[in-house]
């Protein structure tokens, strides 16, 4: 193989690679909303309970319902689900939303981060 093939070999790898990652990172996504509807929307969705704590708490500052936020860090993400932070939010227990279910609602909150 000269340079040139090995280069465009190379390239097609990486892009594949790339490609596979990106599809991994949708299934992850796409795993998380179907967690987050059938976990969080019950209280997250429009109009329901947090979303109008939130709405109070921010006035517009940021969005008040949490999937249309772009600014949730991990952290704080991991310690809502997992802790006792609001009185009004119970924390989840691995039977209800597993390590796996939490890993794809952050990925799906963060969906839209710059
Ligand atoms: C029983 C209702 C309820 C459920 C179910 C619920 N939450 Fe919440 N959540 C709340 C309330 C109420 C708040 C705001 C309370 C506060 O901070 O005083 C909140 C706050 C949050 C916040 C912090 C927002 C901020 O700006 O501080 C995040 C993130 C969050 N919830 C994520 C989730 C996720 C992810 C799920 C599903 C796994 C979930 N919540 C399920 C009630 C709920």
């Amino acid at each position: 193989m000269n340079r040139a093939s090995i280069l465009k070999v190379s390239l097609s790898c990486a892009l594949l690679l790339a490609a596979n990652g990106a599809v991994a990172q949708d299934d992850l996504v796409e795993r998380g909303r179907t967690v987050y509807a059938d976990w969080c929307a019950i209280c997250h969705a429009p109009g329901e309970s947090a979303t109008r704590i939130l709405e109070e708490r921010y006035q517009g500052a940021v969005p008040a319902v949490v999937d249309e936020r772009t600014n949730l860090t991990e952290e704080l993400i991991v310690a809502r689900v997992r802790t006792w932070v609001a009185p009004q939010m119970p924390p989840f227990r691995q039977s209800e939303v597993s390590d796996a279910d939490l890993e794809a609602v952050i990925a799906y909150l963060q969906r839209n981060d710059e």
